[in-house]
């Protein structure tokens, strides 16, 4: 597989990032994570925009190659031969002399800018898609900026663990007694024709597929309601979905071990799964 490593595409046993690199040391990094499917990359302008915000609100520089990402993207799509899949981009405060807790100066540390691309034939076709999956719910014990998409994944990471742990799919994290979202993607209940998702704030991340997926659910005639729910109103709700670029619409079928309808994915989240994969291909 070729990488791309600050301005260099090499093969990935090549590529070298320093032991000072920030994001190594403190988590001091961002990130996007862009979806691909036949070939072509979905949503790619929302993520760049993300991507902005998320360096700005960390007072991180722009990479140099800022304004080439796409080119950069398209060109590890083709030479990967990557047909479904995804591009992964990591900015980091880059790489200082030492370890400090002071950000270093921007005029001699550079960003560090790495993109690689994972490759998942069929990832359109999921068959986890048309069972379902299953969330156990957790204390959200992130930090309060969950808007940044910083690479400070531990506790999310931990999260997806006590899933497996329990013989689920995923975990639903839980503050003052609202879901703010899933491990690494958001999450949505539907009571009738109402589409249910908490609104944005500091709280969560504002998911690209999310803004894409409430306006095609609008299109579709369904009502889209932007505030908080508890687990035991999702547990009682028709459905459940979750959305990411990863995942695209994935529903949901059982909650902390209460099984939602019958057991099998809903007919709106299905509905929607379909519309988004038609749109973007
Ligand atoms: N995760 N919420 C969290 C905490 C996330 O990590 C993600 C994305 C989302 C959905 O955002 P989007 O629709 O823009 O992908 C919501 C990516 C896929 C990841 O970490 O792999």
């Amino acid at each position: 597989r070729t990488v791309y490593v600050n301005g260099d595409y090499l093969p990935e046993n090549e590529a070298k990032v320093s032991i000072f690199d920030r994001a190594f040391l403190m988590g001091d990094g961002v990130y996007e994570v862009t979806s691909v499917l036949g070939g072509k990359l979905i949503d790619f302008d929302g993520h760049l925009k993300r991507l902005d915000r998320s360096l700005n609100e960390l007072d991180m520089q722009k990479p140099e190659a800022f304004d080439d990402l796409l080119a950069i993207h398209r060109e590890l799509v083709r030479i990967n031969d990557v047909t479904d899949g995804m591009v992964y981009l990591q900015v980091t405060r880059g790489a200082p002399d030492d370890r400090d807790f002071v950000f270093p100066d921007p005029e001699t540390t550079k960003p560090t800018l790495v993109l690689f691309t994972q490759s998942k034939p069929g990832l359109a076709q999921s068959p986890v898609a048309d069972k379902g999956i299953r969330v156990i719910s957790i204390e959200d014990l992130r930090w309060h900026r969950r808007d940044i998409k910083t690479t400070q994944l531990l506790y999310p990471s931990m999260g997806k663990m006590m899933a497996k742990k329990a013989g689920c799919d995923d975990a639903w994290m839980v503050e003052d007694g609202a879901v703010t979202e899933g491990t690494s993607n958001n999450a949505y209940i539907v009571k009738g024709n109402k589409i249910i998702t908490r609104a944005l704030s500091n709280d969560i991340l504002h998911g690209i597929t999310r803004a894409a997926v409430l306006r095609f659910a609008r299109e579709a005639q369904m009502e889209v309601e932007e505030r908080n729910f508890t687990i035991e109103e999702a547990q009682g709700a028709d459905e459940a979905f979750i959305t990411s670029a990863s995942t695209f619409v994935m529903p949901v079928v059982e909650i902390d071990g209460v099984t939602l309808g019958d057991g099998t994915p809903g007919a709106r989240a299905r509905r929607l799964r379909e519309i988004y994969l038609e749109e973007s291909l």
